[in-house]
């Protein structure tokens, strides 16, 4: 049967991919508590919905940054996009480009961020894929990736700050599954060349001068990922970023940390309209998109979903589960009264 929302996408994806690779993507920190409650979170938050407002032509068009987007719902970056099909990254980034969205590609991807920007630009009108990176204890090599996305035409740089270490992911630790099979691999480290390629190691003394570090060698937009504090927020500022992207990483850090829709207000309002920010974590219905513009995100991004709908029907799969999202998202405007993402605001929920 044609699956007709993400969770069907999730049910046809794991009928299809092995159960160690399913696992992987699926999976979270120990006991999976924060994997649960970023989507329970957004059922607690109730829609008080207007009426009578003339919802006969909507546009979900917005823009982050300055760069002009479709639907203001953005691709979260996610590794080993091979794993789940052959074209693996390529194909998502096409996705992303048709729908006229931001793919943001991961540094632990399967295939090169010159491959995926190219992919990306093939496509008239498309956003610029942004990068994904993590500050490894190799600054040499770090560098190099961010001229790597500066020369391929990357939009921005998305610095992933809540990975000092690597989170417990316990499906993994059961299956075993530490490697990359069948001849994947990290394609940014290998394309690095050299008789050792770099490795993908966490830095654990990683600090606020590391962010102003990476502000110092780049004048592409920064936006850091993984902040689930006020205070961090306001430091992220502080220290040159250009936006936040309130985020734990789905769930597969720290267990029991808070819901990202949870802590989102906070942030919004000690940040006051001076940055933009974005958020992710447990996304999977139109609703959960409007209640997080609502509560003042510019936009949202997803993860696993995109991974789905890749493992299933490679490009077309995720084609679809982002267009199955617009139109929900466009659905659910609809029914509150709103003709623009400008309309969507805070009087719209009971929380
Ligand atoms: C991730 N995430 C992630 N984040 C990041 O900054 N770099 C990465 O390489 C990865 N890799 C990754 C792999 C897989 C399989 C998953 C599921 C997640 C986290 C990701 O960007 C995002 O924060 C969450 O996936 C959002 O939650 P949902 O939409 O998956 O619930």
């Amino acid at each position: 049967m044609e699956p007709i929302n993400l969770s069907d996408y999730e049910r046809a994806a794991q009928e299809k991919l092995p159960p160690e690779i399913y696992d992987y993507y699926a999976g979270g920190a120990n006991d999976e508590m924060t994997v649960q409650e970023n989507r329970s979170a957004y059922s607690r938050i109730r829609l008080q919905y207007r009426v009578l407002r003339d919802v006969s032509r909507r546009s979900l068009a917005t823009a982050v940054l300055d760069h002009p987007l479709s639907l203001p719902i953005l691709i979260a970056p996610t590794a080993f996009h091979c794993l789940a099909h052959p074209e693996g990254e390529l194909a998502t980034a096409r996705a992303a480009a048709r729908a006229g969205t931001i793919m943001i590609a991961s540094m632990a991807a399967t295939t090169a961020v010159e491959e995926v920007a190219q992919a990306s630009a093939a496509i008239p009108g498309a956003p610029r894929p942004w990068l994904q990176l993590y500050i490894l204890p190799d600054r040499g090599f770090t560098t190099e990736m961010v001229r790597r996305a500066e020369a391929a035409g990357c939009g921005a740089l998305v610095l992933t700050v809540d990975s000092p270490v690597f989170g417990q992911r316990e499906r993994d630790i059961r299956h075993r599954f530490h490697e990359l099979p069948n001849g994947l691999s990290l394609a940014n480290f290998t394309a690095a060349g050299g008789a050792r390629p770099p490795q993908l190691e966490f830095k654990a003394d990683l600090t606020w001068q590391d962010v102003s570090w990476l502000r110092a060698t780049t004048n592409l937009p920064i936006l850091l990922k993984g902040i689930v504090h006020p205070a961090d927020a306001c430091l992220a500022l502080a220290h040159g970023a250009d936006g936040v992207i309130v985020s734990n990483h789905g769930g597969r850090q720290l267990d029991t940390a808070v819901a990202t829709i949870e802590v989102l207000p906070e942030i919004v309002d000690a940040v006051a309209g001076r940055l933009p920010i974005l958020v992710d974590g447990g996304v999977r219905r139109g609703t959960d998109v409007l209640k997080a513009l609502a509560l003042g995100a510019a936009a949202v991004a997803i993860g696993r979903p995109v991974l789905w709908g890749l493992a299933v029907a490679g490009e077309a799969g995720v084609s679809s589960v982002l267009e199955l999202l617009r139109r929900e998202l466009d659905l659910a405007m609809a029914l509150c009264g709103c003709a623009s993402i400008e309309e969507i605001n805070r009087e719209l929920l009971r929380l």
